[in-house]
């Protein structure tokens, strides 16, 4: 089984979760888009169910899949969002926005009753950190932001290189809110709620992709089939 049917398994794992009438968020990345196409075809099955995409790519996938969408201004409170993540450690905190998502991947998990997390084992790492951490900032004064949010990591642990995320043409990778993303390799983040704290106090800074305490439930898709964790 290679990593791509491990992810589709967990995505139809986590079907299962999902009940007719249910208010769901949608992920994005490799992952949630197994799980959009899945649910997909229940819907086109006959499931009633509204959802509020993470993403603009997801919005485009879950509206040709037949998905019904809404938003949260009209649908301030949602059941279940499933989604991916570049790591997960053993409390399910996770690092996300390896994508590029994570403003609506937080808003959308923090508005949802529960949150699970699909991936394959390579997501699984005993401590945050080894996949750089996506900071999502406003260009307006992105130097003088990009120097808070050194300071920032320096007065908790050693802080690596910081790199603004370059687009393909060679531009700055802009996200859906019109944001930039600065990645910050620090190769192990020990204590993720204190960096979370710390990186959400700076003007500038939109969202980080810490995710604490936001999901319940991890679903793996394995060689060995299914692993579920729920967070300690
Ligand atoms: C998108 O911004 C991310 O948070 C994704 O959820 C994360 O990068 C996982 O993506 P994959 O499922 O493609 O690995």
């Amino acid at each position: 089984m290679n990593a791509d049917a491990q992810k589709r398994a967990a995505a139809a794992r986590a079907v299962e979760f999902v009940r007719p009438g249910m208010k769901l968020g949608l992920g994005t990345g490799s992952t949630a888009k197994h799980f959009v196409d899945l649910v997909g075809e229940r819907v086109r099955a006959g499931l009633d169910i509204v959802a509020v995409p993470t993403s603009e790519a997801t919005r485009a996938q879950a509206e040709a899949c037949g998905i019904r969408l809404t938003t949260l201004d009209e649908t301030p409170a949602l059941d279940l969002t499933v989604d991916g993540a570049d790591e997960i450690d053993p409390h399910l905190s996770l690092i996300k926005g390896g994508g590029g998502a994570l403003l609506r991947e937080k808003i959308v998990a923090a508005a949802s009753d529960r949150m699970i997390v699909i991936s394959d084992p390579s997501k699984l790492v005993p401590t945050l950190g080894r996949f750089p951490l996506p900071v999502e900032v406003t260009p307006f004064g992105f130097t003088a932001t990009l120097r808070a949010v050194e300071k920032a990591i320096a007065a908790i642990q050693l802080a690596g290189p910081l790199s603004l995320r370059l687009g393909k043409d060679g531009h700055p990778f802009v996200t859906d809110g019109g944001h930039w993303i600065i990645d910050a390799a620090l190769e192990r983040i020990d204590d993720p709620k204190a960096m979370a704290h710390a990186l959400s106090g700076i003007p500038g800074v939109m969202e980080h992709g810490l995710f604490v305490g936001l999901a319940q439930t991890a679903i793996i898709g394995g060689p060995d089939g299914i692993k579920i964790i729920e967070r300690p």
